[in-house]
């Protein structure tokens, strides 16, 4: 799959960042229990503007961030500095089995296909890897939903539209969605892209204390007995060596040497990144910004 040219999320980073990030509430209640204690690399992908690196690094494990946008990357490097890599997550510049733990946080609803970034997830997974992941409710959020005034929502009958939208008459003026528009899996396409991935489910969650989630989160294992997946349609994308990180975009992408500057090593560096976010605290109403 050749990447898209332009990222979606440039020139939005930190509009994103001041609305979602500082000072917002949590975006994602009860991380850090469907990680589990960890140590090793963990890959962020869509890290964005890294507001999950913190928790990350509060499980054990060592953030390794990979973003489309160059833009929230460069807010992303004022959270750690770890490995940060330019990169489609549908074609990750990463060698097989190269991670113990994966994350992805609301991204579901800003790549193009969900169901390619989780068999790459499932990749780059070693045997026993676990990726973790937050996103938006299909059915409960999403173009097809209307948050009303009163705390009910409205679902449209678009719910069986899967696929990309870019205008809904309920979107704000000035939310996210209007900017970047938003792609929709209903839950059953949801629920087979991660069953098509390879990945064995052992958690589902429907984080956030209000009454309707707006948030679906799942741990999904790469099985002990599954080993290499077969090969698809690597093109040319790794390298000869196998090593992890032979870059798919960008000059020498590679874990501990990103294309954001400075990159660290993945394993070894100990950042005193202390932006943790408070997982004690809980949404008390649905996320605006839509
Ligand atoms: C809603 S933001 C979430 C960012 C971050 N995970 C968070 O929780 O704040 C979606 C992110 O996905 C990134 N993204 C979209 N398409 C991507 C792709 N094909 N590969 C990697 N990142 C992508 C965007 O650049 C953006 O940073």
């Amino acid at each position: 799959m050749k990447a898209r040219k332009t990222a979606r999320y440039d020139g939005l980073a930190e509009w994103y960042d001041e609305r979602f990030v500082v000072d917002a509430e949590p975006h994602q209640p009860g991380l850090l229990d469907l990680l589990g204690p960890g140590s090793g690399p963990c890959l962020d992908i869509g890290c964005g503007t890294g507001r999950n690196l913190g928790t990350i690094r509060v499980s054990g494990r060592t953030p390794v961030g990979l973003d489309y946008s160059i833009d929230q990357l460069g807010r992303a490097r004022t959270r750690t500095d770890g490995p940060l890599l330019h990169g489609d997550a549908a074609v990750l510049p990463f060698a097989d089995a190269s991670f113990d733990t994966a994350v992805s946080m609301w991204i579901s609803t800003d790549v193009d296909d969900f169901g390619a970034v989780l068999r790459e997830a499932a990749r780059v997974l070693r045997p026993g890897g676990i990726l973790v992941a937050y996103g938006v409710h299909p059915c409960f959020n999403g173009p097809h939903v209307v948050y009303e005034d009163d705390g009910r929502r409205t679902v449209h009958p678009t719910y069986r539209q899967s696929g990309w939208h870019t205008d809904m008459p309920w979107w704000g003026e000035d939310g996210i969605r209007r900017r970047i528009g938003m792609s929709h899996l209903t839950l059953a396409d949801y629920l087979n892209a991660v069953v098509d991935s390879g990945l064995v489910i052992e958690r589902f969650e429907e984080p956030g204390g209000y009454d309707i989630p707006h948030a679906l989160a799942f741990r999904a294992r790469k099985a002990e007995d599954l080993g290499r997946l077969p090969d698809r349609d690597r093109g040319d994308r790794f390298g000869q060596d196998g090593q992890v990180g032979c870059g798919g975009l960008g000059a020498g992408a590679r874990v501990g040497g990103g294309s954001e500057g400075d990159g660290g090593q993945a394993q070894g560096r100990d950042g005193a990144y202390g932006n943790a976010l408070d997982e004690t605290d809980r949404h008390r109403e649905p996320p605006s910004g839509w």
